[in-house]
């Protein structure tokens, strides 16, 4: 009886397991998505702190950010241009004060300020980074109504209209010397979140072209404060001196119209800016790995940038902070805390290069990409259920001739390499995928 009712069972759940096979994918070829240019971070505000850090410190972030070996590989650089805070003022979080070139208006440039974030930026370089933007979040205070370089006392203008063109030349000013240094922006951002519609036309440099605007939202109730409604509000002048719109992506859901915005006005798109809580288990890992499926599939950037890839957590991993490596800004003896999304970042940046064409998946838990020569695919794929499922992947326009598997899941799985024990079969790949985990399948393709 108790054989028979183990049997009956088995088959029971075979059966289930059967009805339930969790999802079919698609993966196809011939229906290009963008060319992807690389992952990024900005260098807020973790550069200046880690920058003055003993060499084996700052070395060791550079690695794990930036280096592709031995970490992350992060090609593309949001630099920010300080505007140097009121000398008498204290009031910033630590790493957040970021050092101004010009302390009043008769003064001279510095340019030996902001020495920090400068060392991450050129060991970024030196470790392959190749794009590069700059981007302001406050002017000098001295141009600001008041008196402080984070921000008005209301969500009004906070620049002071006449240093307008002073602010114009202070940013292309750090530009130009910076390109004496042979580290090119392409891109110049001159407002972040910029909430009033204000915009002045600057003059610029052969080698840099502005983006804009950096909205925190696709969208929005509050009709002031969305990347849409902000390029809409540039007359067709503005919009010829933009080589590409820049939008945050914490909230809204037009994606796809933003993509046609961009697209019809012949601009490049990125995401510049996302960031969220962080934790001990999947959960975070899961919520970024969702966030970039929704942009890489929807809004469909070409480049898609972390914010505060380090963030300052001294108490440990506390979940109030962003970062996928947590650190102590004011003690640079502490080790670096590498949370389980730095891994889940990993699943991404380390398969899906600068140069992949991204493909069309007709699953919204894939992103599918392939290299250049058509020799490398990649899928990375999501399972945010608590569950395992089970995925039968159609890989049937490919002549796959190996492939491998890297997972990071609650198990201890932290890009893991996992011994190939799956198989593909008349173009079929049955893939069992963990509750809450992320899977990056890397195949070799012959022609
Ligand atoms: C702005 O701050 C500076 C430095 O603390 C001070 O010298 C100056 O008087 C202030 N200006 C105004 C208008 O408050
Ligand atoms: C320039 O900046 C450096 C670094 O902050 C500082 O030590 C130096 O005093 C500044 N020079 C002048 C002339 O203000
Ligand atoms: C708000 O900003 C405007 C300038 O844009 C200024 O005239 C006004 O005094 C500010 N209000 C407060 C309460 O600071
Ligand atoms: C820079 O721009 C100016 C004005 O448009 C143009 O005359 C010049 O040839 C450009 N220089 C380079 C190096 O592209
Ligand atoms: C994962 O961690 C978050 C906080 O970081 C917590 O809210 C959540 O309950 C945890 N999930 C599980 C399954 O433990
Ligand atoms: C930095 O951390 C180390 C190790 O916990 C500790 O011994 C030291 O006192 C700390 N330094 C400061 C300045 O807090
Ligand atoms: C790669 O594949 C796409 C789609 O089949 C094709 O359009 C492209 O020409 C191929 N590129 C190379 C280098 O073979
Ligand atoms: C895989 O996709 C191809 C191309 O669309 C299709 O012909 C084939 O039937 C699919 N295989 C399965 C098992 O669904
Ligand atoms: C993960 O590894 C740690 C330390 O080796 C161990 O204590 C923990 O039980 C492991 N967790 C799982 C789910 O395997
Ligand atoms: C698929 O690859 C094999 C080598 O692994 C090769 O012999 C075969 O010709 C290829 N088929 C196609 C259709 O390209």
């Amino acid at each position: 009886m108790a054989g028979l009712k183990i049997r009956l069972l088995l088959i029971v759940s075979i059966f289930l397991s059967v009805v339930n096979a969790g999802k079919t994918v698609f993966i196809d070829p011939h229906d290009p998505w963008q060319v992807f240019e690389g992952w990024g971070t900005s260098l807020c505000w973790w550069a200046n702190a880690f920058g003055g850090f003993p060499d084996v410190v700052r070395n060791q972030a550079a690695d794990l950010v930036f280096d592709f070996n031995k970490g992350l590989g992060l090609n593309v650089i949001r630099y920010n241009i300080g505007g140097g805070d009121n000398p008498s003022h204290h009031h910033m979080r630590i790493g957040g004060d970021v050092p101004g070139f010009r302390p009043c208006n008769n003064c001279d440039y510095n340019w030996t300020s902001d020495a920090n974030q400068r060392w991450i930026l050129f060991a970024a370089k030196d470790r392959g980074a190749d794009v590069f933007e700059a981007f302001s979040n406050s002017p000098p205070y001295w141009m600001t109504y008041s008196n402080c370089s984070s921000g008005g006392r209301n969500s009004t203008n906070n620049l002071n209209p006449s240093y307008y063109d002073a602010y114009a030349d202070y940013l292309t000013e750090v530009v130009k010397w910076y390109k004496e240094q042979e580290i090119t922006f392409r891109t110049l951002e001159p407002f972040n979140e910029p909430t009033t519609g204000l915009w002045h036309e600057l003059g610029l440099l052969n080698t840099t072209t502005v983006s804009f605007a950096d909205e925190g939202l696709f969208e929005g109730e509050i009709a002031t404060i969305s990347a849409i409604d902000t390029f809409d509000a540039f007359n067709k002048n503005v919009k010829l001196y933009v080589s590409q719109y820049n939008t945050h992506a914490y909230s809204g859901i037009q994606r796809s119209l933003l993509h046609l915005i961009a697209k019809q006005n012949g601009k490049r798109l990125w995401m510049s800016e996302w960031g969220s809580w962080s934790s001990k288990n999947m959960s975070a890992s899961i919520k970024l790995s969702e966030e970039i499926l929704k942009d890489m599939r929807k809004l469909k950037p070409v480049a898609w940038v972390y914010w505060q890839i380090i963030e300052h957590a001294p108490n440990g991993n506390d979940g109030n902070d962003y970062g996928l490596i947590g650190a102590d800004f004011s003690n640079s003896t502490i080790p670096l805390d590498i949370r389980l999304s730095f891994y889940g970042f990993a699943q991404y940046t380390k398969f899906i290069r600068p140069g992949y064409q991204i493909i069309s998946s007709n699953d919204d838990d894939t992103l599918a990409a392939q290299d250049a020569s058509n020799k490398t695919l990649v899928l990375v794929c999501t399972n945010k259920n608590n569950a395992p499922d089970t995925w039968s992947i159609n890989v049937s326009k490919f002549n796959i001739s190996s492939f491998n598997v890297y997972r990071t899941s609650n198990d201890n799985e932290t890009l893991k390499l996992l011994p190939n024990t799956w198989s593909i079969t008349n173009g079929i790949l049955i893939y069992e995928s963990p509750a809450n985990s992320i899977t990056t399948l890397v195949f070799n393709v012959t022609q």
